[in-house]
C-alpha cells in the first residue's frame, strides 16, 4: 500500500514531458561580417523552447559578470543584448530564456575559486539571481569546462555539487530553471562528476556530445559520430554519442533530465594528400578559418554550405554512418559536420532514448537566414519537429 502511495505521489509531481530543444546564443555572432552576421532579433522565439545567453563570466570577486556591457546591456547606448533576448517571451510566452555562464574563456580556475567555500558560492549565487531577476531570465545554465580539470582543484568535484545544491535552493523560490552542460565522455565525466548528486539538483543536463574528433587528432574522423564507425578501434570506439548516453545513463542520470547535444559546426581538417579522403586519411593541420566563426578547424553549417556553392566540393558518407562530411580537393579542405538528415537521425534517437530532448550548440550557426536550405535554423526546426512527432 505504501508503495502505491509513494508511485502515485512520484507520477504526479513527475513534470508534463514536452519535448525541450535548449538552444546556446553565442553573443558575440553580432560582430561577424555580413551575412554571417546573427542578432538577438535574427533568432526566432519558437525555434526552442529554452534559449541560452552564452556567456557571462565570473569577476575576481566572485560575483557574476556582464561579459560584454555594450552589447549586453543598454545603458551608455548599448545594444540591449539581455533585455532583446528575454522579451523574446512577449512574442512566444512558452519560452524560457537562461544566462549561462562560463565556457573556454572563463576557463575552470575561476569556477574553482569561486566554488571552494560556502561564503563564496554564496556571493555568486545572490549576484547571479539579482542579474537574472534584473533582467527578467528565467533561470541559469552552468557551462564550467570542466570541475577538476583545466586548471581546476580535486575538490571541485564536491564543490560543484554544492554550488548546485545551493544554487537549486535559492532558485526555486523564484521558479528558476538551472541548467549545467557536461563533458560527454567517461574519460573526463568520470573525474570531473558526482552524476548522482549533480541529477538531484538540475532540470537538465546538456551532454555535449560533439568535438569527439577534431584537427587535434592526425587523421579525419567525424566530430559527433552517432555510432563508431566500423574501423574504429580502441579508445575511438568510445567517442560517439550513443556511447556517452549509455555512460550517462548508468551512473545514474536519469533520461527525462538529459539532452542530446547537437553541433551546429564542423570539424575540419587540411588532409595532407589527395588520394585518402574518408575517416583516417592523415591530416596533421586544421581546416583554415571560415569567414565568420574566424576559428581553425572550425565552420558554422551556414559556412559549409555557402562553401559548397563553389564547383569542387564533394560531400560524403562512410559506411555505415549518418553523418556527412565533405571535402574540396584542391584545397585539401575536409569537414565533419550535420545536415538535415543526421540531425533528423539524432532526434529519433533522443526521443527513443526517452531523453527530455535537444541541445542546440549553437543557434547562430545555424542556417539563421534560410540562405541555403531555403527555410531559417532549418537544422534547428527539424530536430524539434522530428523528436515532438517522434513522442507524440
Ligand atoms: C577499414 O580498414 C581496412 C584495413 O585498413 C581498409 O582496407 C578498409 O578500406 C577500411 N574501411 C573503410 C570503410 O574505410
Ligand atoms: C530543411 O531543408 C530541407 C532541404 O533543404 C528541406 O527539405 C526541409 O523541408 C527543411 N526543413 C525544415 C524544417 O524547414
Amino acid at each position: 500500500m505504501w508503495k502505491t502511495l509513494l508511485l502515485t505521489v512520484v507520477a504526479l509531481a513527475l513534470p508534463v514531458t514536452e519535448g525541450a530543444v535548449l538552444c546556446y546564443y553565442e553573443s558575440w555572432a553580432i560582430y561577424r561580417m555580413g551575412e554571417g552576421k546573427v542578432t538577438v532579433d535574427d533568432l526566432d522565439p519558437f525555434a526552442c523552447t529554452h534559449y541560452l545567453y552564452a556567456f557571462a563570466g565570473i569577476n575576481p570577486d566572485n560575483t557574476i559578470k556582464v561579459n560584454d556591457p555594450w552589447a549586453d546591456l543598454c545603458t551608455g547606448g548599448g545594444l540591449c543584448g539581455y533585455k532583446k533576448f528575454t522579451d523574446m517571451k512577449n512574442k512566444n510566452a512558452g519560452l524560457l530564456t537562461l544566462l549561462s555562464v562560463g565556457g573556454w574563456n572563463v576557463g575552470s580556475p575561476a569556477f574553482s575559486v569561486m566554488a571552494a567555500t560556502a561564503a563564496t558560492r554564496s556571493v555568486f549565487i545572490m549576484s547571479a539571481i539579482s542579474t537574472l531577476r534584473a533582467h527578467n531570465f528565467d533561470g541559469l545554465d552552468v557551462s564550467w569546462t570542466y570541475p577538476t580539470l583545466n586548471g581546476g582543484a580535486p575538490q571541485d568535484k564536491d564543490n560543484f555539487v554544492n554550488l548546485l545544491r545551493e544554487l537549486e535552493v535559492a532558485m526555486t523560490s523564484d521558479g528558476m530553471v538551472l541548467t549545467i552542460s557536461v563533458a560527454p565522455t567517461m574519460e573526463i565525466a568520470s573525474q570531473a562528476y558526482h552524476i548522482p548528486s549533480i541529477s538531484q539538483y538540475v532540470h537538465f543536463v546538456s551532454v555535449m556530445t560533439y568535438n569527439f574528433h577534431g584537427p587535434w587528432d592526425p587523421y579525419t574522423h567525424h566530430h559527433s559520430a552517432l555510432y563508431p564507425f566500423i574501423n574504429d578501434t580502441g579508445n575511438n570506439l568510445y567517442l560517439n554519442a550513443n556511447e556517452a548516453i549509455r555512460y550517462w545513463l548508468i551512473s545514474g542520470m536519469p533520461a527525462h533530465k538529459m539532452m542530446l547535444g547537437v553541433p551546429m559546426f564542423g570539424r575540419c581538417w587540411t588532409l595532407n594528400g589527395v588520394t585518402n579522403t574518408g575517416y583516417y586519411a592523415p591530416a596533421s593541420q586544421a581546416g583554415p578559418p571560415g569567414p565568420w566563426t574566424s576559428q581553425w578547424g572550425y565552420m558554422s553549417f551556414a559556412e559549409i554550405c555557402k562553401a559548397q556553392k563553389a564547383n569542387g566540393w564533394t560531400i560524403a558518407k562512410e559506411i555505415g554512418c549518418n553523418e556527412p562530411y565533405t571535402y574540396h580537393l584542391s584545397s585539401r579542405i575536409w569537414c565533419s559536420y550535420e545536415d538535415t538528415e543526421s540531425v533528423t537521425i539524432k532526434a529519433t534517437f533522443a526521443a527513443n532514448e526517452g531523453l527530455a530532448g535537444l541541445m542546440v550548440w549553437s543557434i547562430n550557426d545555424d542556417d539563421a537566414h534560410g540562405y541555403y536550405t531555403g527555410s531559417k535554423f532549418n537544422l534547428t526546426w527539424t530536430l524539434s519537429n522530428t523528436f515532438n512527432a517522434a513522442t507524440n
